[in-house]
């Protein structure tokens, strides 16, 4: 039996068993790998794709629930959206595991919110988690994207020149620091 699904607007066939998740759809019959396998449970967002303009758990979602719905995943917002543009400014990603879930789930919230304030991105993004705590950039690149004004995320270098015989790990310690990457970020 085959499934006809929209996805990234184009009409696709597929021979997945209509229980099948449409993330197995995406990654093992339709090759389109961006999208992630987290938990497969709905609990960490890795696998969010658009169902109609809504961000959805596509590991949870199976195909029979499709029918006639548009279907966007991470391929289809092309590389040059505004948001994968400010995720490349504000250098979001750590191991960018989770990262096409977390856009999937801002561009949702870009389409129905033209300036989101904190509250609303915290609200949008709370499903998704980053175990390398990139939460800080990825509000400051959400905000980018908006045009809205965006808190820095790296903090300026120290600018004092240092005297003492402990200068080398003083240099260290502000070279560290000036990364952006710490736990916590
Ligand atoms: S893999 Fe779907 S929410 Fe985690
Ligand atoms: S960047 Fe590593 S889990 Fe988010």
């Amino acid at each position: 039996m085959t499934s006809t699904l929209d996805i990234n607007g184009k009409s696709v066939a597929v021979k997945a068993a209509p229980e099948t998740p449409l993330l197995w759809v995406l990654r093992d019959e339709l090759g389109l790998t961006g999208t992630k396998f987290g938990c497969g449970m709905a609990q960490c967002g890795a696998c969010t794709v658009h169902v109609n303009g809504d961000p959805v758990r596509s590991c949870v979602t199976p195909i029979a629930a499709l029918a006639g719905a548009k279907i966007a995943t991470i391929e289809s917002l092309g590389g040059t959206h505004p948001l994968q543009q400010a995720w490349v400014k504000h250098d979001v990603p750590q191991c960018g595991y989770c990262q096409s879930g977390q856009i999937m789930s801002a561009a949702a919230l870009l389409a129905s919110t033209k300036s989101p304030s904190d509250a609303d991105i915290d609200n949008a993004m709370s499903g998704n988690i980053c175990r390398c705590g990139t939460y800080q950039r990825i509000r400051a690149a959400i905000k980018d994207a908006a045009g809205l004004t965006a808190a820095p995320v790296v903090a300026a270098p120290a600018a004092a020149k240092p005297t003492a015989s402990n200068d080398i790990d003083d240099e260290i310690a502000a070279a560290s620091g000036s990364t952006g990457r710490g736990v916590g970020q």
